[in-house]
């Protein structure tokens, strides 16, 4: 009996051997270039970050704000909502699973440049340390960070902060 099906076992395995192929290849890409998400069913998303400029801030990054926030931005072992032993907030991961995508550029630039509000944070103030360029590379880059689903949700966000 397996051997009349096993043609067909072969069929089905082949379709999603390239099924994940393509989840793979879309995983690689994601963040760097625009493309259509795997996971979304939504229309292709062009999140107009360039090469160039993901690259530069992701060595900002690895350089100034990894020590904090993680490889990638993922983050420390711990909850990020819990104040530590001083009454701080630990650094939270910049990646789609803590809230930096709940901000608009302005107030992600703003967190950079300004750091820690009242003293919530160890969040150094980097005005003065990085430039305006820089600031605004390490963003785009932290935005590659995100999924396609969350990229999406985070636009509203962005054009809602853009409406008069
Ligand atoms: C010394 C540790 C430390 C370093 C280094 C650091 N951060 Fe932070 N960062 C924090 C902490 C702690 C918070 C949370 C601040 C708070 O709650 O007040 C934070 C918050 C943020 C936020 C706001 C996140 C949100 O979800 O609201 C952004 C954006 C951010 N950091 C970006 C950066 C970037 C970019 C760099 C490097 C240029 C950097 N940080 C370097 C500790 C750090």
């Amino acid at each position: 009996m397996y051997k009349t099906i096993s043609p067909w076992v072969l069929v089905l395995l082949a379709g999603l051997l390239s099924a994940c192929d393509k989840a793979a290849e879309s995983v690689a890409t994601q963040g760097a270039l625009s493309h259509d998400g795997a996971v979304s069913d939504a229309a292709p998303l062009d999140r107009k970050l360039g090469v160039a400029q993901i690259a530069r801030g992701s060595v900002i990054f690895e350089k100034s704000c990894a020590e904090c926030h993680g490889a990638n931005g993922k983050g420390q072992p711990g909850d990020w909502r819990v104040r530590n032993a001083e009454g701080k907030y630990p650094p939270p991961p910049l990646d789609d699973s803590a809230h930096a995508w709940h901000h608009p550029t302005a107030v992600l630039m703003e967190a950079i440049r300004d750091g820690s509000p009242g003293g919530e944070g160890n969040m150094p103030a980097w005005k003065g340390k990085l430039s305006e360029q820089e600031m605004q590379d390490t963003v785009v880059y932290i935005k590659s960070l995100w999924t396609d689903p969350v990229y999406r949700l985070w636009l509203k966000v962005e054009q809602q902060s853009l409406e008069p």
